[in-house]
C-alpha cells in the first residue's frame, strides 16, 4: 500500500459515509445546472419558482432511481448465492438493506422542511441526505411513503415497527450527562411504549450494577414507574443493555434500593453464539488493547489514564488543574482520540485473537475518551430482539408473543449518533437493525415526532 493511499485512507475514509457521499454526488448535477455562481437574485420574479420546481423534479427523479437500485440490491441480497448488485458495484461498502426505502417521498418531505431545491448557492449536503435517509427509514418502518416491500412481494407493505433501540450519549442526552426528568424525549419514549413498541437502550457505558444505569436514566425510569397510562406489560418492555452487549437489565418496580432495574437472567437473553466466545481470546484481546492504549498515551503524552474493566478497557481524561468537580476533565484533541482509535483497531485486527474473528470487539472514540469493548452494538440490538421473546411473559397475564411477531432487523430501528465506519460504535448496529443517524438529542426529539406522526397518520 503506498504511503499516499495510507495517508488518504487514514485521514479521510473513516470520516466519510460512502453511501451518503455517493448520493450527494448524484444530486450535484441539477444543482450545478441551476446554480447561480454570480449570486444573482432571481427570486424577484417567477423564474425562481419555475427553476425550483424543475430542480425539485430532478432531485426527486434521482432519488427514485436510487430507490430502484436499492430494490434490486435487496432482491439480489436475498438470493441463496447473492450476486453483487449495481449499487454494490458503485458503493462497495454498502451493506444489507432490511426494508425498501421510499427515498422520493422522503426527499419531498425533507424538501418541504429544509427547502433544499430552493437553494442556489449551497448544494445538497451530507445532513440533507442523512435526514432524507432517516425519513425514508421511518416511512418504511411504518408502511408509509407508498413503497412496496420489494423483497417480499406477497406482502403489500412492511411489518410494523416492533422495537426502537437508542444509544445513550449524544442520542438521549449530551455527552456524559443523564436523562433528567425534564427531558422532552421522555414523553415521546413513553408514547412508543404505550403503542406496544418495545424500547431498548443500548449503550457502551458498561457497569455491572443497576445503580449506575439508574443514575444515567432515572428520568425515564421514574416516569415509567409513575405512569398511570402504561400497562404492566408495556412498562416491562423497557430494556437496558450496557457495555455494548454485556450487561442486561429490565424495568422492575420491585428492584432493591428503588433503582427500578433488575438484571435479566443470561439464560433469557444470551444468544447461543455468544456463549461460545472463548474466554482465552477475550482476555488476550483486552490485554493487547490495554498495552496498545498505554503506548499511545505515552507516545502522544496524553493527559489520560487507563481504565480496565471485566469486558472493556479505555483511556479516560485526567481532571483539570483546580477542577471544580469530578466531571471537570481535560478535553483531548479530536485528532489524538482518533489516532488512538485507529491504532488500537488496526493492532487488534492483525493480532492472532483479532484475526480469528471469534470474539467481536469495538474500538471507538467517545468524544472525551476512547474505549475498546468486547462485543458491539449489533449484539446489543440482537439481545433486545431476543429478550423480547421473554419480556413481559412472567410479568403479565398476557400470552407470550408469537416469535414471528417480535422484532427482527426489518422491524427494529436503532437510533444513534456514531455511524462512521471506524471509531464509531453505532455503526455495527447496522448488521442487526435498520438505523437512524442523529447528531444530538434535539434531532432525536424531532425524529421521534416524525415517527409518531407517521404512526398516527392513517
Ligand atoms: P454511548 O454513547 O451511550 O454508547 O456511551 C459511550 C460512553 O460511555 C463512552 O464514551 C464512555 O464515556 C462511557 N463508558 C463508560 N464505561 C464504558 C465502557 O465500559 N465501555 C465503553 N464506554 C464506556
Ligand atoms: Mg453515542
Amino acid at each position: 500500500m503506498t504511503s499516499k493511499y495510507r495517508v488518504e485512507y487514514a485521514l479521510k475514509s473513516h470520516r466519510r459515509d460512502q453511501f451518503i457521499e455517493w448520493v450527494k454526488g448524484l444530486l450535484i448535477s441539477p444543482f450545478v445546472l441551476f446554480s447561480q455562481p454570480a449570486g444573482g437574485f432571481e427570486d424577484v420574479d417567477a423564474v425562481f419558482a419555475q427553476n425550483s420546481a424543475e430542480v425539485r423534479r430532478r432531485y426527486a427523479e434521482i432519488m427514485r432511481g436510487i430507490e430502484d437500485m436499492i430494490d434490486e440490491h435487496r432482491e439480489l441480497q436475498s438470493l441463496q448465492d447473492p450476486q453483487p448488485s449495481r449499487l454494490k458495484m458503485l458503493v462497495p461498502t454498502v451493506g444489507p438493506f432490511f426494508t425498501a426505502l421510499p427515498l422520493e417521498a422522503a426527499f419531498m418531505y425533507q424538501d418541504s422542511r429544509r427547502h433544499i431545491s430552493s437553494r442556489r448557492l449551497v448544494a445538497p449536503s451530507f445532513n440533507d441526505v442523512r435526514l432524507t435517509l432517516n425519513t425514508a427509514q421511518l416511512m418504511a418502518l411504518t408502511g408509509k411513503g407508498g413503497k412496496k416491500d420489494a423483497a417480499s412481494s406477497s406482502r403489500s407493505k412492511s411489518d410494523p415497527i416492533q422495537l426502537v433501540t437508542f444509544d445513550g450519549d449524544l442520542t438521549l442526552y449530551e455527552d456524559g450527562q443523564n436523562l433528567e426528568p425534564s427531558s422532552p424525549l421522555i414523553p415521546r419514549i413513553m408514547t412508543l411504549l404505550g403503542r406496544n413498541i418495545k424500547v431498548g437502550i443500548v449503550t457502551a457505558a458498561g457497569y455491572d450494577a443497576a445503580e449506575k444505569y439508574y443514575e444515567r436514566l432515572h428520568g425515564l425510569l421514574r416516569a415509567v414507574h409513575d405512569s398511570k397510562d402504561l400497562t404492566d406489560a408495556q412498562k416491562h418492555s423497557l430494556l437496558v443493555v450496557g457495555g455494548e452487549a454485556n450487561f442486561v437489565f429490565s424495568y422492575s418496580s420491585t428492584a432493591p434500593d428503588n433503582v427500578l432495574l433488575a438484571p435479566v437472567d443470561p439464560a433469557d437473553w444470551m444468544p447461543e453464539e455468544m456463549k461460545q466466545w472463548p474466554t482465552g481470546e477475550l482476555t488476550e484481546l483486552l490485554d493487547l488493547a490495554e498495552t496498545t492504549l498505554r503506548a499511545c498515551v505515552e507516545r502522544m503524552q496524553l493527559p489520560a489514564q487507563i481504565l480496565r474493566k471485566a469486558r472493556a478497557v479505555g483511556i479516560i481524561p485526567n481532571q483539570r488543574k483546580n477542577a471544580r468537580g469530578p466531571n471537570d476533565l481535560i478535553q483531548m484533541a479530536r485528532e489524538s482520540l482518533e489516532e488512538v482509535v485507529l491504532t488500537v483497531q488496526k493492532r487488534l485486527e492483525v493480532s492472532a485473537a483479532g484475526r480469528g474473528g471469534r470474539v467481536p470487539f469495538c474500538a471507538f472514540n467517545g468524544g472525551r475518551d476512547v474505549f475498546v469493548d468486547i462485543g458491539d452494538k449489533s449484539w446489543g440490538v440482537l439481545i433486545c430482539q431476543h429478550a423480547l421473546l421473554f419480556l413481559g411473559k412472567s410479568n403479565s397475564a398476557e400470552a407470550p408473543p408469537d416469535p414471528l411477531q417480535v422484532a427482527h432487523p426489518g422491524t427494529t430501528l436503532h437510533v444513534g449518533d456514531q455511524f462512521l465506519s471506524a471509531g464509531a460504535n453505532d455503526f455495527r448496529a447496522r448488521r442487526a437493525a435498520t438505523t437512524a443517524w442523529v447528531s444530538n438529542p434535539l434531532e432525536t426529539e424531532a425524529l421521534l415526532d416524525e415517527l409518531l406522526a407517521l404512526l398516527d397518520s392513517a
